[in-house]
C-alpha cells in the first residue's frame, strides 16, 4: 500500500497506540456522536441554520454553552480556540492600542496582535525554583503594568496554562475591572472546568472573555470551541464579525454536531475519578516525579524526569517500548494528557508503563540537569509585529545574530510559545536559550513558509 495520509491513519486505528494526547476523546468511539457519518456532511441547506448569523439549531449550541458554563452569551468555532483569539484581540485593540500579554500566550494570541496592529507590553508569569515551566500570572504585576500605562486596553492570559497551572483569575479581573481593561482569558485547556453539576474541577476563569477549546480535553472534535462572555463589556457585534472572517464560510456541519454531542454528555465526573486514581497510583515513582501543585489542574500528568533522562528520552521509551504517545516533551519532563475519552484500564496501562521505566532506570552517578522549556529572560522589541514581518529581511547563521532584529517568529512546539517573535531583538539571552533548548534535543519551527536550518531571519534595517 502506498504511504499516504489515509493509509496512515487507517494503520494507526489498528495499531493499539494508547493516545495521552489530545483530542480529548482519545478516539474512543463511545465519545463519538451517534450516527454522523459522511451521510451527514451538508452545507448550509434550508433547517440547519448558518455558523456566521446563527439563529436556529446553531445558536441552540452556543445557547448550552451558555447555559453549560453559567456565560451571559457564547460563540462556537470551527476553527478553534485559535481563530476566538485573533477574534477577540480584533475586537478591542486597535494600532495605537496597548495589550498586555503574558509571555507564555500561544501563537494566535500574537497572530491577533500582529493583525491588530496593537503593542504588545510582556509580564512573564511565576517562577519556580526546580520547576522547569512558568507558572501562573501574578495580580500584582498586572496591576503594576496597568496603573502606569492608560493606554493598555485588554489583557491576554493564559489559564490553565500546557501544564496544568491555573492563575487566580478572580483578582486579575477585579484588577481588570476598576481600571476598565478587557480580560481575555486562553482557557484552551481548560474546557472540562466549570461544568454545572457535581464537577469537581476548578470553576471557569473569569474574565470578559474565556476562551475553551472543547476538543483538548473533551469529547468534540479537532478544531472545534467556544467562547464564553461574561458581564456586557466584550463587543458582540465586532467579535462576531471578525471570527466570521477568519473561518470558512462552509464550516463543517460534522464538527458542530460533535461539539454539540460533546456539550449534551460532558463526561466530566468520570474523568476526575480516574485522573485522581492516576495520580496516586503514580505517589509510588522513586526516581521520576508527577508533578503536583494547589494551583494544578489534576488532568495534566506532568512527569519530571528528575536527570535521569531527557523528557525526549521518556516519550521515546514509552512510545518503542510500550506503544503510548505522549502530548509533549521537554529537556526535563513530558506532558500527558488525560481526556473524557479515557477509562480507567487506558490510564492503568499508562501508569504501569511509567511505573515500569521508573524501576528500571539506572541509578547515574551524577544526575543531569536540564534547560528549563520556556525563557524567562529580557525581551526587548525595537519594531511593531507588523512591520518587522513586512521589511525586507535576510538569513543569518544563530550563532552570529546577536543584536539582530528578527523578522519571524521562532518557537519550540509544542506548546506553540514563541521564543522569538517580528521586532524582537535577538539577545544574546535568547541565543543562549536556544542553544541550551537545541543541547537537551529540541527542534525549532519558524514562520510556517520553510523548516528551521540554523539560520534566523533579520529585519536588514540598513536597507
Ligand atoms: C494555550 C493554548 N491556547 C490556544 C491554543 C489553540 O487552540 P486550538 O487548537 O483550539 O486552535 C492552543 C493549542 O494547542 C494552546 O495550547
Amino acid at each position: 500500500m502506498k504511504d499516504t495520509l489515509n493509509s496512515r491513519l487507517k494503520k494507526l486505528r489498528e495499531d493499539d497506540l494508547l493516545p495521552m494526547h489530545m483530542p480529548g476523546h482519545k478516539r474512543n468511539p463511545g465519545s463519538e456522536p451517534d450516527g454522523i457519518s459522511y451521510s451527514c456532511d451538508i452545507t448550509e441547506i434550508d433547517g440547519f441554520d448558518n455558523l456566521h448569523s446563527p439563529e436556529g439549531v446553531i445558536r441552540g449550541i452556543e445557547k448550552r454553552a451558555m447555559d453549560l458554563w453559567g456565560a451571559d452569551d457564547a460563540l462556537i468555532s470551527v476553527n478553534g480556540s485559535s481563530a476566538l483569539l485573533v477574534a477577540s484581540i480584533l475586537s478591542h485593540t486597535m494600532k495605537g492600542d496597548k495589550i498586555l500579554v503574558a509571555s507564555n500566550c500561544h501563537i494566535s494570541v500574537w497572530h491577533g496582535i500582529e493583525l491588530s496592529g496593537a503593542t504588545p507590553v510582556l509580564i512573564d508569569p511565576d517562577t519556580a525554583e526546580d520547576t522547569p515551566f512558568l507558572l501562573g500570572a501574578d495580580p500584582a504585576l498586572i496591576e503594576e503594568k496597568l496603573l502606569s500605562d492608560p493606554k493598555i486596553k485588554a489583557v491576554v492570559i493564559t489559564s490553565p496554562t500546557y501544564e496544568g497551572i491555573i492563575s487566580n483569575t478572580g483578582k486579575i479581573y477585579e484588577i481588570c475591572k476598576k481600571k476598565d481593561v478587557l480580560l481575555i482569558v486562553d482557557e484552551a485547556h481548560g474546557a472540562h472546568f466549570g461544568i454545572k453539576g457535581d464537577n469537581l474541577f476548578p470553576p471557569t476563569s473569569c474574565g470578559d472573555i474565556v476562551i475553551k477549546s472543547v476538543h483538548k480535553t473533551m469529547s468534540a472534535p479537532t478544531q472545534t470551541a467556544v467562547l464564553l462572555m461574561f458581564g456586557d463589556r466584550a463587543d458582540r457585534r465586532l467579535l462576531r464579525h471578525f471570527l466570521s472572517s477568519l473561518e470558512s464560510t462552509s464550516p463543517s456541519y460534522m464538527l458542530m454536531a460533535g461539539l454539540e454531542n460533546a456539550l449534551i454528555d460532558p463526561r466530566v465526573d468520570n474523568l476526575y475519578k480516574i485522573a485522581e486514581d492516576l495520580r496516586s497510583d503514580l505517589k509510588s515513582l522513586t526516581k521520576l516525579r508527577l508533578y503536583t501543585s494547589s494551583s494544578q489542574d489534576i488532568s495534566k500528568i506532568v512527569i519530571l524526569t528528575c536527570g535521569y533522562m531527557t523528557g525526549y528520552e521518556l516519550a521515546d521509551l514509552l512510545r518503542e517500548d510500550f506503544l503510548i504517545e505522549v502530548e509533549a516533551s521537554f529537556p526535563s519532563y513530558i506532558i500527558a494528557m488525560t481526556g473524557t475519552g479515557d477509562t480507567s484500564s487506558s490510564l492503568i496501562r499508562f501508569a504501569e508503563a511509567i511505573k515500569a521505566i521508573d524501576s528500571t532506570v539506572e541509578e547515574k552517578a551524577g544526575k543531569r540537569s536540564h534547560a528549563p522549556s520556556l525563557p524567562s529572560v529580557p525581551r526587548r522589541y525595537k519594531m511593531s509585529v507588523s512591520k518587522a514581518l513586512r521589511a525586507g529581511s535576510s538569513k543569518v547563521k544563530a550563532e552570529d545574530a546577536a543584536g539582530q532584529i528578527s523578522a519571524e517568529y521562532v518557537f519550540s512546539y509544542p506548546p506553540g510559545v514563541p521564543l522569538l517573535i517580528p521586532g524582537q531583538e535577538i539577545s544574546e539571552d535568547i541565543l543562549r536559550f536556544m542553544e541550551d533548548l537545541k543541547a537537551g534535543g529540541t527542534n525549532f519551527k519558524t514562520d510556517p513558509y520553510r523548516q528551521w536550518d540554523g539560520t534566523l531571519l533579520k529585519v536588514d534595517t540598513d536597507a
